[in-house]
């Protein structure tokens, strides 16, 4: 049992695991007929089990009894999902900022023997390492699958184009839609400056305004007015991401799946985008498939 407490999600932290996992299994079959290394990298890893997202299943919160229950099963995160997907890359990459739950990661050494050597734990900042790796490696031979599992904000879209700029990663992708994104877009388009900066970076462009807001102008009681007021949805937003990844990925699957809590509703996006342009139209068709509900 890891140090670390341990919580769960619901049933789609499950859901989006199993569909990873199959993406995982199917990209390591079809890179075997090839020459390239490949790599499974994880850059937000957890613990190797599964956590509980802050603020999501205030129901389950309140039984605590559900949670320890569950946890006792020992739920398996995605490290531990993709150390056990058939056949195995070549090497893994768990990348977790946490100092506790890094340290956690280190029992994946003893569960996974002989792995062991091919596991490589970093204790870092997931952005500016994944910057730093894209950019100063060679990709020429290599080849990997990248799976961003953040709780919330925390993907930069500065990371997202250097992931791209490889033409070597293809990613999955857990957008935060409404856990932040839609909470964030206020009613009346009235964004604080933070917040703006903090979706800009998100998006890497400026123009989510004026798509999920319009303005209207008026006469009021003291002459002309404006009012603003938001149309972007779930969809929208959905829409607009899907977007934004198409600006720098040769493909881009155009059924990304929302993961619904209890109450229905979407909490997260899962993304997939295709890195290689040669091998991006498999890639898409695979995860579509994988994607579909
Ligand atoms: C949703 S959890 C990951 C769950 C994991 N994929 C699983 O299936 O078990 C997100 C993890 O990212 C870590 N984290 C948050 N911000 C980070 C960052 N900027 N860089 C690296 N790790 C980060 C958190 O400590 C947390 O363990």
């Amino acid at each position: 049992m890891a140090e670390v407490p341990h919580r769960f999600g619901g049933d789609w932290t499950a859901d989006k695991l199993e569909r990873v996992a199959k993406y995982l299994s199917a990209y390591a079959t079809i890179m075997n007929r090839q020459h390239f290394r490949f790599a499974y990298i994880d850059a937000f890893a957890g613990t190797g089990y599964r956590t509980l997202r802050p603020n999501d299943e205030p129901k389950q919160l309140m039984f605590p009894e559900l949670a320890e229950e569950e946890s006792q099963q020992f739920l398996e995160g995605s490290a531990r999902k993709a150390l056990q997907v058939q056949p195995r890359f070549h090497k893994y990459i768990f990348i977790e900022k946490d100092e506790h739950r890094f340290q956690a990661l280190t029992s994946l050494r003893i569960e996974f023997p002989h792995l062991a050597d091919d596991i490589v734990l970093v204790n870092a900042e997931a952005n500016s390492y994944l910057q730093d790796m894209c950019d100063n490696r060679n990709w020429k031979q290599h080849r990997a699958v990248l799976f961003l599992d953040p709780y919330g904000m925390q993907v930069e879209w500065q990371t997202i184009e250097a992931i791209a700029r490889t033409q070597a990663i293809d990613l999955w992708l857990l957008f935060p839609l409404g856990i932040a994104v839609n909470r964030l877009l206020r009613r009346d388009g009235k964004i604080d400056p933070a917040v703006r900066n903090a979706l800009n970076r998100l998006f890497g462009a400026e123009d989510w305004h004026e798509t999920f807001y319009q303005t209207k102008k008026g006469i009021g009681l003291f002459g002309p007015e404006t009012h603003t007021h938001k149309v972007g949805d779930f969809d929208a937003i959905a829409r607009y991401m899907i977007g934004r990844l198409q600006t720098v990925f040769p493909g881009v699957a155009e059924n990304p799946l929302p993961l619904f809590n209890s109450r229905n509703n979407p909490l997260y996006l899962l993304c997939f985008a295709a890195g290689n342009p040669r091998g991006a139209k498999t890639a898409v068709k695979i995860a579509q498939d994988i994607l579909k509900r």
